[in-house]
């Protein structure tokens, strides 16, 4: 089994495979490499993607893959085609693999069971986005040199985030502390007991400060607070930022809400890892898609 849905279901040895993998592809940088000459990959992104899709083509060229890229607003999803469906007749075209984002939650696991070739999620509902933690995985292993014995706080909207259930499932296997910040609305109730939630003064003295996109188009019934209210409560303001410790970074998966839940000057500031995690995306995807393909 290649396909990559999700990193609850894999080993702490095989996530461990994949950075190692990410850091020989990136070692081998400007160089390219035709490991996948012949090969057709379709990215098929049902739901706005910047850089993960950028990103996974950039690593399907690197390995000299023939890339293709479905856009859902073109097809004839438009005329009321299923994701079944589209999928299915991408694979009839002769596609060896698949990079999927949805939205729809548990849709993803029902269709792989279905389609043959190799698929890789790249982010579905709120369930996982497993390329994204293996990215922040590997951006924390080169900072800190280990993952074990970490502590990484997340912070924000835990219950919307995909990001903080792929983060959560593989930093616990790699032996991290997770802690949870988080206004009660947007608490996960599936997360219950799996990590504690602190308060933000606690949060912000972790060695791994991670801040999440306040998801906006996710909240059906609005924010129920607005967003200097998130900030002076939630966000990584400069103030709380001086109270970190002096080795702990920031991340953020981005997109950002800048002066939402994280200060504009702290984004490309010496502690942020932002652009360094898009970076890392590269490798980590390169190591994925030869993996499904292998
Ligand atoms: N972090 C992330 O998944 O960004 P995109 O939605 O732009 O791909």
């Amino acid at each position: 089994e290649n396909s990559l849905l999700g990193l609850k279901e894999l080993s702490a040895g095989d996530i461990v495979s994949i950075l190692d993998r990410a850091a020989y592809w990136e070692a081998s940088f400007p160089k390219q490499t035709d490991t996948l000459h012949g090969k057709f990959i379709a990215n098929m992104f049902f739901e706005n993607s910047t850089r993960t899709r950028f990103s996974f083509e950039m690593a399907q060229k690197r390995l000299g893959a023939q890339v293709m890229n479905f856009a859902a607003a073109a097809s004839s999803v438009q005329k009321g085609e299923s994701v079944y469906d589209t999928v299915r007749t991408l694979e009839s075209t002769g596609v060896d693999a698949g990079v999927i984002r949805l939205k729809p939650i548990g849709l993803l696991a029902e269709i792989a069971q279905k389609i043959k070739m190799p698929l890789i999620n790249a982010g579905d509902g709120n369930n996982e986005h497993p390329t994204q933690a293996l990215l922040d995985l590997y951006t924390m292993r080169k900072h800190f040199g280990e993952i074990r014995g970490l502590t990484v706080s997340i912070i924000g909207d835990i219950n919307h985030s995909r990001v903080a259930r792929s983060n959560l499932w593989a930093l616990t296997k790699l032996g991290a502390k997770v802690q949870f910040c988080a206004p009660e609305t947007m608490k996960a109730p599936d997360l219950a007991g799996l990590a504690p939630y602190v308060s933000i003064d606690e949060a912000i003295r972790a060695d791994v400060v991670m801040m999440l996109r306040v998801q906006l188009e996710r909240h059906e019934q609005g924010l129920m607070t607005t967003a200097e209210e998130y900030r002076a409560n939630y966000g990584l303001t400069v103030e709380r930022m001086h109270a970190m410790a002096k080795h702990a970074i920031i991340m953020h998966p981005a997109p950002i809400n800048r002066d939402v839940e994280i200060d504009d000057e702290l984004v490309e500031h010496e502690k942020s890892k932002i652009f360094e995690q898009m970076s890392n995306g590269v490798p980590i995807r390169m190591a994925v898609v030869e993996r499904a393909l292998s």
